[in-house]
């Protein structure tokens, strides 16, 4: 295998030192999946120190480690020895965007961040060799994770870039340095540290300035953060937005008389610049709609074939636990699994969602949306509307659920419990055959519970 990092690039990028010299054939931060020829990075993090993990990674084949303390590894050992491994990742980021030739797309927002970045993959695949981050990597060392493993001849690349506290965004901007940038959506996430709309907004506009010159902005057309975001391009930037406006038809083919929901989704004409695509998205729901209007846009900006890309889409499937759609109970019924995460605006897209699956009864079961601060009391108790709208039953667990579960009418109530271990058995007792059934809730409410216990139920 060709070196994705041959020894001097190691070394020139990070300015460390080796004790021996070695290449890299890919770049690995956790020993438990390290693979033959790959550099292994020991990060120090709250959860653990990699270092204590140098020994195994170097046994399962790696080609060196990066460190930045050597005496809890082996002697003789191949090793990079830099200042500090975080910042050392960050500049192997940096180096690889430097080299890299092929155009990278930048994906921030509130909500859809990952779905996006999967829709652009399976979009961009269509038109070159494109490379995305294996999961939700958007964080400090996510990002420079993902550019670190950028194969140099690839032609695209897509980078998630998110936050949790104000000024994340911008360095991680920089360092991707993006040819287009898309904000998904402004929506009240992270509502606990930011505070209000307008300052999620500045976060997320912080994408904008470092899009490279001649590059492009996708942005929500319906957001009521437009112009705020649109302030924030720079000149040389071209602004591009998606939104329903473009739409000259969406149809969702579940009918609520069809069982066979994993079936559903949408059939899609959209406009762009004066010419109509059409295309179907096995992923029902606006939300999903918008996403795939986002990657078009980006694809266009990016002077790709954006027939191609659309084809393509016809064969994206929702992320795990971000929609995915399962048959349980041997088929007679449907699970809608977003146990992924959860806020109020990716609450209602999913109660949607579930609306528009085909039952006989529709079942949500929800956990706690998690950093919501000062907000969460009314952010749960505002999702009633939306809960009476979409489901038949609710069934619902943690202690900010409980102000959801007071507020929706009686004939709706299931149970409330206090986490989703306590809620699993009542879910399980309570579906049958013709159900639709949501679960979802932030990834600390650990709604997977839920969801695993349904599949076991189901055999
Ligand atoms: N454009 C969107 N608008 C609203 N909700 C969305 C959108 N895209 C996805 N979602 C919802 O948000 C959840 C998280 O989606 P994901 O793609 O993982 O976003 P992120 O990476 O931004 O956290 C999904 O489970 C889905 O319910
Ligand atoms: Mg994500």
């Amino acid at each position: 295998m060709t070196a994705l990092f041959t020894a001097d690039d190691l070394t020139h990028a990070t300015g460390g030192v080796m004790t021996k010299p070695f290449h890299a054939t890919g770049i690995s931060i956790d020993s438990r999946t390290v693979s033959p020829g790959d550099l292994f990075i020991a990060l120090a993090t709250d959860t653990g120190d990699g270092h204590a993990h140098v020994a195994e990674a170097l046994q399962k084949g790696a080609a060196g480690a990066m460190v930045h303390r050597e005496d809890a590894v082996p002697d003789e050992a191949a090793l990079l020895v830099v200042r500090n491994t975080q910042a050392a990742l960050t500049e192997l980021g940096a180096f690889a965007r430097t080299r890299f030739e092929g155009a990278v797309v930048a994906v921030t927002g509130s909500v859809g961040k990952t779905t996006t970045k999967e829709m652009l993959r399976t979009a961009l695949s269509a038109c070159g060799p494109t490379h995305a981050a294996a999961a939700s990597y958007n964080n400090h060392w996510g990002v420079p994770l993902t550019l670190a493993r950028m194969p140099p001849d690839a032609a695209y690349a897509v980078v998630e870039i998110g936050m949790n506290h104000p000024g994340e965004i911008a360095p991680l901007a920089n360092l991707a340095a993006p040819d287009v940038a898309i904000i998904t959506s402004i929506a009240g996430a992270h509502l606990g540290h930011m505070g209000s709309l307008e300052a999620i907004a500045d976060e997320k506009a912080s994408i904008l300035p470092a899009i490279l010159q001649g590059g492009a902005a996708v942005l929500p057309a319906d957001s009521p953060q437009l112009e705020r975001l649109r302030h924030a391009v720079p000149h040389g930037v071209a602004i591009v937005t998606f939104g329903d406006s473009d739409l000259r038809g969406v149809r969702h083919d579940a009918d609520g008389s069809d069982i066979h929901a994993i079936v559903c989704g949408a059939d899609i004409k959209a406009n762009f610049c004066g010419t109509e695509i059409r295309f179907r998205l096995n992923a029902p729901g606006r939300h999903m709609v918008m996403n795939a209007l986002a990657t078009l846009n980006a694809a266009h900006c990016l002077g790709a074939d954006i027939s191609l890309c659309a084809r393509a889409l016809e064969t994206f499937s929702p992320v795990a636990g971000r929609g995915a759609r399962r048959p349980i109970l041997g088929g007679t019924a449907t699970l809608l699994d977003e146990s992924y995460n959860a806020s109020g605006a990716s609450m209602r897209a999913a109660l949607a969602v579930l609306r528009l699956l085909p039952a006989t009864r529709r079942v949500a079961v929800l956990g706690d949306m998690l950093e919501l601060g000062d907000h969460s009391a009314r952010e749960h108790a505002d999702l009633a509307d939306a809960v009476s709208d979409s489901a038949d039953l609710l069934y619902a667990c943690g202690p900010w659920m409980k102000y959801l579960f007071n507020a929706v009418a009686a004939e709706k109530i299931g149970l409330h419990a206090p986490d989703s271990t306590a809620l699993a058995p009542a879910v399980c007792a309570a579906v049958r055959a013709g159900d639709a059934v949501l679960v979802k809730g932030s990834l600390g409410s650990r709604m997977r519970v839920v969801v695993d216990a349904l599949e076991k139920a189901s055999g």
